[in-house]
């Protein structure tokens, strides 16, 4: 059954929270005034229980078995092109059966304002931009999530709130807790560090797109394709506590999705990309120690590198491996690497070869060649990754080799992507 289990995301709020593992800035976490459900959360996890629990505010059932969903849509794109979007957070009844729409009289529309009177408008901001409708219709869609599941949930009962909470405090932790959870489920860079990126063409193993997935969030998720190419994921947790901040823990997808086992596609989106770097500067030294604890799988999560090397070789990385590097015209090559001279900030790099200066024009990365573009630097899975407009893939026509060169893409336009690995030298 569900016997692998990995603490992942603590949702009691700003004094335990991670200041930021995830590709999204959570100034939002200290910002906010919380709902406090009181419930404990280090008795049992939801469906794990042997006998019957009495007090459904603090213990999630018998929608125990939580997902939170995301799309991937293409046809028509919605969201940022190099971003997943939300499409939920279900309580499924631990067998996988689920109820919906339970309670009516708690269908709120409106959710923008809600959220914003109730001191959520960073949730809502977060929302505009990753919790997309199909449609173009969000605030439905919202809605629809809102009262189809989130009216479901036993720990979000109204009896359950602290007495004197506005009404609707109940949906407004809803959406915060599931953008919490979301934040710290960024699958596009998961897929992106193993150097799987959105192709027109170019098809996958689920087994490669699954250890890619469990890389980074240490348990295996369930992959939902449509036609063919991905179109959905959901990642399963129990939960300790309430869904208002209690501790989600993710447990292995007890089914597999309806993906088939070759030939997936992972088709591009036509979005404008957003920059994946956080501002990670709050979490350096002296506040880690106490809050590493419940954020160990977020390790490999991308966020703004810290530091980067002054010299250094760039190496491309295709499906894990290293695949030759960059040389001093700034092309793909199996040939050694060219020595760069890095300078600036991760936030803002510039890079320069014996060729001279390098940069982007029309698209093509190049050194020597007079144009000067700033990069940023990114961690991900252990790397140091080049980046550029916020997307760390890049792309050639073929893969090199003997002395053959080839252009390097500033994006992944080209047939053979890859990611660049900052190595210092
Ligand atoms: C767990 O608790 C719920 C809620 O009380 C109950 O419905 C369910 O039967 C319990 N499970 C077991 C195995 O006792």
């Amino acid at each position: 059954m569900f016997a692998t289990s990995l603490l992942v995301a603590s949702l009691i709020g700003a004094v335990s929270a991670s200041p930021s593992f995830s590709p999204w800035s959570s100034e939002d976490l200290f910002k906010r005034a919380s709902l406090s459900s009181g419930c404990s959360t280090s008795g049992t996890a939801s469906c794990t229980n042997t006998s019957s629990v009495s007090n459904l505010c603090c213990f999630q059932a018998p929608g125990g078995l939580l997902l939170q969903t995301q799309f991937w849509d293409t046809s028509p794109s919605t969201g940022p092109s190099n971003s997943w979007t939300v499409h939920g957070l279900w309580p499924d009844h631990c067998d996988g059966t689920f109820d919906s729409t339970c309670d009516a009289s708690r269908a709120y529309t409106d959710i923008a304002s809600l959220l914003t009177a109730q001191g959520a408008s960073d949730t809502l901001d977060f929302m505009k931009t990753y919790w997309k409708d199909i449609n173009g219709d969000d605030e439905s869609f919202w809605e629809h999530e809102w009262s189809k599941h989130g009216t479901c949930m036993s720990t979000l009962d109204v009896r359950c709130l602290p007495s004197g909470s506005p009404k609707g405090a109940e949906a407004v932790a809803f959406f915060n807790t599931v953008v919490k959870l979301f934040k710290e489920l960024p699958t596009y860079e998961w897929l992106a560090a193993a150097g799987i990126t959105p192709s027109s063409s170019t098809t996958h193993t689920l087994a490669s797109l699954t250890a890619a997935l469990k890389a980074g969030f240490g348990l295996t998720p369930a992959l939902d394709c449509d036609s063919g190419a991905v179109s959905q994921i959901s990642y399963y947790y129990h939960l300790k506590g309430s869904v208002i901040d209690g501790t989600f823990v993710a447990i292995n997808a007890p089914e597999a999705g309806s993906c088939p086992s070759t030939g997936i596609k992972y088709l591009t989106k036509t979005g404008t990309p957003v920059t994946t770097t956080t501002t990670k500067t709050s979490t350096t030294k002296t506040s880690s120690t106490s809050t590493k604890t419940t954020t160990t799988k977020t390790s490999t999560t991308t966020t703004a590198a810290t530091s980067v090397p002054t010299k250094a070789t760039i190496h491309a990385v295709q499906s894990d491996s290293q695949v030759g590097g960059l040389i001093s015209k700034g092309t793909w090559s199996s040939q050694t690497p060219a020595t760069f001279t890095l300078s600036g900030t991760a936030k803002s790099l510039k890079l320069s070869t014996s060729k001279g200066t390098c940069g982007v024009s029309d698209g093509i990365f190049a050194c020597g060649d007079g144009d000067s573009s700033t990069f940023t630097a990114v961690s991900a899975s252990g790397l140091l990754l080049l980046a550029y407009e916020g997307e760390t893939s890049f792309s050639s026509d073929d893969v090199p080799s003997g002395s053959t060169a080839y252009d390097v893409h500033a994006d992944d336009s080209a047939d053979e992507i890859y990611t660049l690995s900052i190595v210092s030298a």
